[in-house]
This record gives structure tokens, C-alpha cells and sequence, in this order.
């Protein structure tokens, strides 16, 4: 069960049909477009999403607002450097902005950088420095229960290869956000070190949601069976050369973003630029409260209790959508259910946007927001202007956010699904009618074609209402 009680509590809304078909339509069918005011349950992020301890609020009210030298730094540095080990400790505003510093610092155009899955935001700051960002996740070889992995034998090969001088630095984003939420082994970890060291290449974590790979670790490995998740995730941070993280996530509040490291050559030039876009080193963009609320966070957030449960919750919630019939991918992870759109609509190609069809058939059944991890967000367009380069999968993602939602929230999502499974192969596809960038899905207009015709009954005419319950 929930290790908490709940002190303060938000209404949330129950928009009717009719206004989740508006709401839908005049957001360009795209559901970042859609306002809260009409999503009855928002599992679109983890992150930022987090609901605050008494502690956290408490701490809050502590802030010192100086704008340099502030006691709330001092606090938050403190933390971290007990936290990772890493000596320079640079706040930021959110991850994206950490992650636009750091490697922009440490990238030259050409180089190249590899990761299991870079995220989204951190594939568009290695490209924006020049560099090349190579995925190359072990899904396929790794043992199940650590899908997160790189593949060390083809970061071997890339190493020692004609191109092994180009790689600037290896990427482990922890858990892979990306790849179905999975965790990256203390054994990959500990290999990927070693080839580093080989051959002259940083070592930097996405730390991201380090607590949640700790734990995972702990659960999932018979050699860290029982041990603190904080001593685990501390093992995991001292085989790196240094860290990013968004603390949107495991810093369990609603803004905030991080750099730790070991290099103070690199960290002062991180400084640099932190002072030309964030703001003076000791709050980097943040108020001196919210730092309070990350330092008690980052102590939270290693609770065994706290962490059983989220996995729990993930593991719980998994087996009511796969009861309700969604392809879901096991393991679960923790902060987030993973269902496999392609699976489910055969009928939709990747380039007419699987993924997104069923997010947008889940908000129309029951104002439930989910994520988009298919073609619209990994995919490309085609260079000759022919259908979308497809990403390597369709996921949608049922994110958790941190002490949020309770059990029956979760069922009432379950049954949203079973609706929407009961109707797949009626489910329409989409195209895109507008896009702009590298980060398209946040602003692309959509337009779904012909709701498919249910087995035995023709195809409905443009103006017949969309299926769904009332
Ligand atoms: N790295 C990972 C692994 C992430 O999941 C995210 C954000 C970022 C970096 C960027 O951090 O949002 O603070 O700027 N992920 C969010 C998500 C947006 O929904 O998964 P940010």
C-alpha cells in the first residue's frame, strides 16, 4: 500500500464526451496541446508531476533567497556530493537545461556520443554541439530482467573501430526512459567503466531516475539483494565520471535539474555557461526554496518503503491494462507502464501513428492523458518527403506520477482501456498536418483519417460521430 496519508488534496475534473471531443479536436489532435482542466487522470509525465512531503513544504518555507552564496545551495550541494561522491555540484532549471551545459562543453562537432537510449532532449543537445549520438541498447542480447543496458560487445566493437576515436562520451541513462523504463545493471555499469578507461572515454549518467535503477538493481540482482537502494545508486555514481540529472523525477519535486562531477576544469566552463543562460552558479536558474525542496527530495527518495511501493504500484497497475487486454511490456519498471500500440493496431502503419491513435482513443474514452513514444516523438521525416522514418517501436507510455494517484485512480484507468480494446479495430490513424524541429511532438497539429470500419459494418462517413462511450 501507499507508505503515506494524504494532508492535501485537488479536485480533478470529469469532462463529458462531448467536451473531450472539442477539447481533442481543437488541440490539433495532439494531447500536449490539450489543457489540464480537461484530463480527469494525467499520466502524460512522472516528470514534475510529483506531489511534496510535509518535509518538502516545511523545507520550502527555508529558503534563502541571496542571490549568491545562499544557504540553500550550501544544503542542496551538500546532498548531492554525499549523494554522488562528485565534488562539483552545479544546479540547474530543469534537465534539458543541464544537459545543453554539459555537453555542449564537452562535445566538438564530429564527435560522438553513445548511449544505451539518449532521451529525446539529450539527442537534441548532442546534435545541436555538432556530435552524432549512437544508440546501441542491449535489448536483444541482454538477460530480460536489465533491459536498460548498452550493449557492451557492440560499444566494444565501435570502440576499437575506425570511428573509436570520435567517441567523446558513453551515456547510460538510468533507468532507460526511452526503452520501456528498464534498469541498467551494476554489472553493465561496471563493464562499460572498464572499456571507458581502455580507451580514454567519459563516463556520464543520466541520473535522471537513479533511485528507481538502484531499487530495481536490488530487486532484480541476487548480488544486491537487500542492500540500501542509496548504497546502490552511490555505487552506481562512483563507476561514472559524472552526472546529469532532470530532479523533475527522483528529486521528487516540480522543477529542477543538476550537474555533478569529478573534472573542475570542465565544471568551470559549465559555470560559464551557466552564468550567460541560467544564472549565478549557486541557483542556476532556480529559486533558493526549490533547492530546499530538492535537498529533502534527494534524501526522500531513497526510502526502501517509498521505492517498494512504486515499484509495486508498476507491477500492480501492468497486470490490470495486460487484464484489460493491452500489449504491456514486461518486466514493469517504476515509473512507468509501457504498452506496445503496434501490437494493438495492426490495421495503423508506424508512419499513420499507432501510438498516438491510441493516447488520443484513451483521452477520448475517459479524459486519460498517456504519452506518445512512437514515430511522432523518435521518428523522422523522410529526407525525400516519402512516409516518416519509423522509430524502432510504438509505445505509449502510462507515466506514474510520484505519490499522486491512488489504486483507484489506477482502475478507473484500467477500465478506460478495456473500452478502447473492446473498439481497436475501429481505431482511426493520424497524419501530420504541421511540425516544426527536432522536438516535434510538443507542437504538431494532427488529423485523424476515416475511424476503420468495424468487422461487418462499412466504413462511417466523414460526419459521423467519433465511437466511444457517452
Ligand atoms: N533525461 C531523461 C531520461 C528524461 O526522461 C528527461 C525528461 C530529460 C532528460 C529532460 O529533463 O524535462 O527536466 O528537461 N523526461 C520527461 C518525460 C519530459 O516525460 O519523460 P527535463
Amino acid at each position: 500500500m501507499e507508505p503515506f496519508r494524504i494532508k492535501a488534496v485537488e479536485p480533478i475534473p470529469f469532462p463529458s464526451l462531448l467536451e473531450r471531443r472539442r477539447m481533442l479536436s481543437d488541440a490539433g489532435f495532439n494531447l500536449f496541446r490539450v489543457p489540464a482542466r480537461a484530463i480527469t487522470i494525467d499520466l502524460l509525465t512522472d516528470s514534475g508531476t510529483s506531489a511534496m512531503s510535509a518535509a518538502q513544504w516545511a523545507a520550502l518555507m527555508t529558503g534563502d533567497e541571496s542571490y549568491a552564496g545562499a544557504r540553500s545551495y550550501e544544503r542542496f550541494e551538500t546532498v548531492v556530493r554525499e549523494l554522488t561522491g562528485y565534488p562539483e555540484v552545479i544546479p540547474a532549471h530543469q534537465g534539458r537545461a543541464a544537459e545543453r551545459i554539459l555537453l555542449g562543453r564537452l562535445l566538438r562537432p564530429g564527435d560522438v556520443s553513445v548511449a544505451n537510449t539518449h532521451f529525446d532532449t539529450t539527442r537534441a543537445s548532442v546534435e545541436a554541439a555538432g556530435a552524432v549520438a549512437v544508440d546501441l541498447p542491449a535489448e536483444h542480447d541482454a538477460p530480460a530482467p536489465f533491459g536498460g543496458d548498452i550493449s557492451v560487445p557492440a560499444l566494444r566493437e565501435l570502440l576499437s573501430g575506425p570511428d573509436g576515436a570520435r567517441v567523446r562520451c558513453v551515456v547510460l541513462t538510468v533507468t532507460n526512459n526511452a526503452g520501456g523504463g528498464q534498469p541498467v545493471s551494476m554489472d553493465n555499469v561496471t563493464a562499460v567503466r572498464r572499456l571507458c578507461d581502455r580507451h580514454g572515454v567519459t563516463l556520464l549518467l543520466d541520473a535522471s531516475r537513479f533511485a528507481e535503477n538502484a531499487y530495481l538493481i536490488t530487486e532484480r540482482d541476487p548480488a544486491h539483494a537487500g542492500r540500501p537502494p542509496r548504497d546502490v545508486a552511490r555505487e552506481v555514481f562512483a563507476l561514472a565520471d559524472g552526472c546529469w540529472a532532470s530532479l523533475k523525477k527522483d528529486g521528487v519535486a516540480n522543477i529542477g535539474g543538476l550537474i555533478a562531477l569529478r573534472d573542475a576544469e570542465l565544471a568551470r566552463r559549465c559555470r560559464d555557461q551557466l552564468i550567460e543562460v541560467e544564472g549565478f552558479p549557486t541557483y542556476g536558474g532556480l529559486a533558493g526554496r526549490d533547492l530546499d525542496v530538492l535537498a529533502q527530495g534527494l534524501l526522500e527518495v531513497t526510502d526502501p518503503d517509498y521505492l517498494r511501493y512504486r515499484a509495486q504500484t508498476a507491477r500492480w497497475f501492468g497486470d490490470r491494462l495486460a487484464e484489460a487486454g493491452l500489449p504491456v511490456l514486461q518486466p514493469t519498471g517504476c515509473h512507468a507502464v509501457y504498452v506496445d500500440a503496434a501490437a494493438l493496431l495492426p490495421h495503423v502503419p508506424p508512419h499513420r501513428l499507432p501510438a498516438t491513435a491510441l493516447a488520443n482513443e484513451l483521452y477520448l474514452a475517459g479524459a486519460v492523458r498517456v504519452s506518445e513514444l512512437g514515430t511522432l516523438v523518435f521518428g523522422r521525416p523522410h529526407p525525400d518527403g516519402g512516409d516518416d522514418l519509423p522509430a524502432p517501436r510504438e509505445l505509449v507510455r502510462f507515466a506514474l506520477p510520484r505519490r499522486v494517484y491512488t489504486k483507484s485512480h489506477l482502475e478507473y484507468v484500467a477500465e478506460t482501456a478495456g473500452t478502447v480494446v473492446a473498439k481497436a479495430a475501429e481505431i482511426p490513424d493520424y497524419r501530420i498536418v504541421e511540425q516544426t524541429g527536432p522536438l516535434r511532438h510538443f507542437t504538431a497539429v494532427l488529423a485523424p483519417g476515416e475511424p476503420a470500419a468495424p468487422p461487418g459494418r462499412p466504413a462511417p462517413g466523414p460526419s459521423s460521430p467519433r465511437p466511444g462511450p457517452g
